[in-house]
């Protein structure tokens, strides 16, 4: 099948249609067999729980055209598990690992013309999302489940790539509780952070960094990604904490910075350390390895990139991760996993 006519080198991280979506409903005890529509419209009760009460998680993945043309997702397994944490968390029923990994894949096979091709940078990225679609006017879970997946073509979340970007310590607004929802991916978050960033945006700023809700003191993350940082020792330093999203790509830089001997360490990390790391960066799905050039905090500002180019670690980082996600570099620790061709 031949591509779809896009401008894949030209992709900012948006929506574009493809062909196909697929959804699964829960109702009666069991979620049924799913089925594949071109309709990008989801018909829902006025009163369901996901547009009340916030009974809504979701998931972001990415798949990736190889030289050798397959197409493979990269830890598909963990997002699997992840959403099945956020639903539990918010008493919503989980969908089974093996019926998500199933509806990515058949995802993908549906709109494999819109896979971007390899060495475009580009990639198909997932957003399985589940809501209570239930009807529900009292406080309590809903009695219906839609699951969904749909996919679409994109390019880098930060409009100019791999490229430094300037962060905002944000001092007044909290996305995440120590013991809310922060560990899940819940939109109710999204919607938490969206005045911080929209407002760091106003200032020029691409994201905030938002400290711990309890004390002020630690860092937690950014507001679509987790934070790292590598300290004048050389080590690569993440946030411990219980209000950030648990990154999947975090957890996979960890074991390449182990493989590049930067000691990794997950710890509480107080903010005033910004002053004293050699290199920082953000990492997601969306944000893959994103350098920060600056971190503003209060009326000083760490700066990272004098010369405004990714620093040595985030460079080596951002290459390693990218290689095996592209299938590249060998697939040592069994991250991709092959889009089955029926
Ligand atoms: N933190 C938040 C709040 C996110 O939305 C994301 C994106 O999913 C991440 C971190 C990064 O997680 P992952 O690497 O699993 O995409
Ligand atoms: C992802 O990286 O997949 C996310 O969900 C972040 C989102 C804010 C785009």
């Amino acid at each position: 099948m031949s591509k779809a006519s896009i401008d894949w080198t030209k992709l900012g991280f948006g929506y574009e249609k493809t062909d196909y979506n697929i959804r699964y409903t829960w109702r009666d005890g069991a979620w049924d067999e799913g089925a594949l529509t071109p309709d990008e419209v989801v018909p829902l009760h006025m009163a369901a729980a996901c547009l009340h009460y916030g009974q809504e998680c979701f998931e972001g993945l990415k798949a990736f055209e190889t030289s050798d043309g397959d197409v493979v997702v990269f830890r598909i397994e963990e997002n699997a598990k992840r959403l099945v944490r956020s639903c539990r968390k918010v008493l919503m029923e989980a969908v089974p690992e093996e019926m998500f990994i199933d509806a990515v894949c058949r995802v993908i096979r549906a709109n494999r013309r819109f896979v971007p091709p390899y060495g475009t940078g580009a990639s198909m990225y997932i957003r399985p999302l589940v809501l209570g679609t239930g009807p529900q006017v009292g406080v309590k879970p809903a009695g219906e489940y839609m699951f969904i997946v749909f996919a679409t073509p994109v390019g880098p979340y930060f409009k100019a790539g791999f490229t430094p970007v300037d962060l905002v310590v944000e001092m007044d607004v909290d996305r995440a509780a120590p013991l809310g929802v922060g560990d899940v991916k819940v939109g109710g978050n999204y919607a938490a952070g969206m005045r911080a960033s929209m407002s760091a945006k106003e200032k020029g700023f691409a994201e905030v960094l938002y400290l711990d809700a309890r004390e002020k003191r630690y860092i937690d993350e950014s507001g679509p990604a987790n934070f790292f940082a590598i300290t004048s020792g050389h080590q690569y330093v993440t946030p411990h904490s219980e209000s950030i999203l648990p990154s999947i790509t975090n957890a996979s830089l960890i074991v390449l910075a182990q493989e590049m001997g930067l000691n990794p360490d997950r710890r509480p990390i107080h903010v005033e350390e910004i002053f004293g790391f050699l290199e920082a960066g953000c990492c997601g799905t969306a944000a893959v390895v994103t350098p920060v050039g600056s971190i503003t905090f209060g009326d000083r500002k760490a700066v990272f990139c004098d010369d405004g180019a990714p620093g040595q670690y985030c460079t080596a980082l951002y290459e390693k991760l990218t290689a095996i996600q592209v299938g590249d570099a060998p697939d040592r620790h069994s991250w991709l996993h092959r889009v089955p061709v029926e």
